[in-house]
């Protein structure tokens, strides 16, 4: 096993080394006029910040071994041998994936004073492990004190420059574990990075942002599917649409065990009341509700378990669970099952660049947790009560969200390329708010 993960490891290494070579000595000849104010310069950092992180995959507490997700760039190991499009993939490793992603990128220069953005190659999520749950956990407040002193004392013109503003970098893990106040003594919850003054000025990618986000911007958490042509996504869509839907409602996840009422216990005790009552009859009968239990994290790497089940069902719940948002969202949303939300926080306050505030309810059902939990709205009534054709229409809507939210293979061809995924919209969304402040 530890070979294999060295093995895996420098290969890794030489991977990135080679790609950032190469494109940066292309970038140095390409003048185009489409990337005015769009370039973005990489920071080179150490490799203590990101490739020296990986190397140590294996020893991460309280994590599985993640040195198998590295495969692929990040996108983890293949679902099976076979598949062009389905992969392993860990959220965690979105800081590799979008490294890896935005070496493509064609506005790339090598000189930090033509760009508009200067993106930091920092494994923020995958550094913040030793402090949440690691033997660092009592220095939470140093996350950051390192890269800090790096950005300040290696050509700290580049970090002055524009006070940090025009700087960015992924934290692959919810706003909140990088968000304790300094003061907090002892530490109750995740490290200080987002707290720091020094870096109030930059902008983070997160997977989830807080209530009244400053810094960060939340981007989709990455599934499973990351074609690298068009006609691999068209396939998939056109299984999508063609996917009989043979139950009204699905939940995968776990939770909603506890006897103290909550909108997952809610949930769990209708969908085992309607899937036990409901007499068996022909297979021509839509079911009301699917359950497929992912508690002990069984689904986690293992998309087979939950997406064939999101294909057969009209609805997804996404309840919030120990944080507002779920990964299942954007899962569900691969699948053409429309999601149903129980709180805005778990999504339509979130992933306004890639999800349209406005166009919500054209592809989304909300269903306040408060109706179904204390005042015994039933959410399949809720939902049988929707029209067909507008059903019809809302899985449609879902659909055309679908490219927006994935994550596409690096290297893809040219036609993919022509579709805006998660990774462009968000560096669209870096580059309009970093100009906005001037
Ligand atoms: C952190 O501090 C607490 C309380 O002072 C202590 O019990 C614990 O052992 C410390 N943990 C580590 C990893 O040093
Ligand atoms: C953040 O930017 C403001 C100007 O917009 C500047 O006054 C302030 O010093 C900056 N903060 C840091 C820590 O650089
Ligand atoms: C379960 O189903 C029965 C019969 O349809 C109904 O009376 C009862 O209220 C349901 N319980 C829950 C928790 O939904």
């Amino acid at each position: 096993m530890v070979s294999t993960s060295t093995v895996t490891t420098l290969t890794i290494f030489s991977f990135f080394v080679c790609f950032i070579e190469l494109t940066v000595s292309q970038q140095i000849s390409t003048v185009d006029s489409e990337c005015t104010g769009r370039w973005i310069h990489i920071r080179t950092l150490p490799s203590r910040f990101n490739l020296d992180l990986l190397s140590t995959c294996n020893h991460y507490p309280l994590t599985d071994d993640l040195c198998p997700y590295l495969a692929n760039h990040g996108l983890g190991p293949k679902t099976h041998t076979r598949t062009r499009s389905w992969y392993r993939t860990d959220p965690l490793l979105l800081e590799l994936i979008f490294h890896r992603r935005i070496l493509e990128y064609p506005c790339l220069t090598p000189d930090p004073n033509l760009a508009s953005a200067v993106y930091l190659p920092y494994y923020a999520g995958i550094d913040s492990l030793r402090y949440l749950y690691g033997s660092d956990v009592n220095s939470s407040a140093d996350h950051g004190s390192d890269l800090l002193s790096f950005l300040t004392q290696d050509s700290p013109e580049i970090w002055s420059r524009r006070s940090g503003h025009d700087h960015f970098l992924v934290m692959a893990r919810p706003a909140w574990d990088f968000s304790q106040p300094l003061t907090v003594d002892p530490p109750i919850w995740g490290t200080s990075f987002l707290e720091r003054p020094e870096f109030f000025n930059l902008t983070a990618l997160t997977l989830e942002s807080r209530f009244w986000p400053w810094q960060e911007q939340a981007v989709p958490y990455p599934t499973s599917f990351h074609p690298h042509s068009l006609p691999f996504l068209e396939s998939w869509i056109r299984r999508v649409r063609r996917s009989r839907r043979t139950s009204l409602m699905l939940f995968a996840g776990g939770g909603g065990t506890s006897s103290t009422p909550n909108i997952r216990r809610s949930i769990r005790l209708e969908c085992t009341n309607v899937t036990e009552t409901e007499p068996e009859t022909s297979s021509e009968k839509i079911k009301t509700c699917d359950f497929v239990d992912c508690s002990n994290g069984i689904c986690e790497h293992d998309p087979i378990r939950f997406m064939r089940p999101m294909l057969q069902s009209s609805f997804c719940l996404q309840p919030p669970g120990d944080t507002p948002t779920r990964k299942a969202t954007f899962d569900g949303i691969i699948a053409g099952c429309i999601p149903v939300f129980f709180e805005d926080q778990t999504a339509k306050m979130q992933y306004g660049w890639h999800l349209p505030e406005e166009e919500f309810s054209e592809f989304s059902v909300t269903i306040a947790k408060e109706d179904v939990v204390f005042r015994g709205v039933r959410i399949a009534d809720v939902l049988m009560s929707i029209p067909k054709e507008e059903v019809a229409r809302m899985r449609e809507r879902v659909i055309e969200m679908m490219p927006r939210v994935m994550y596409r293979r690096h290297g893809a061809s040219m036609g993919l390329m022509n579709k805006k995924d998660a990774v462009d919209i968000a560096i669209d969304g870096v580059l309009q708010k970093i100009s906005s402040r001037g």
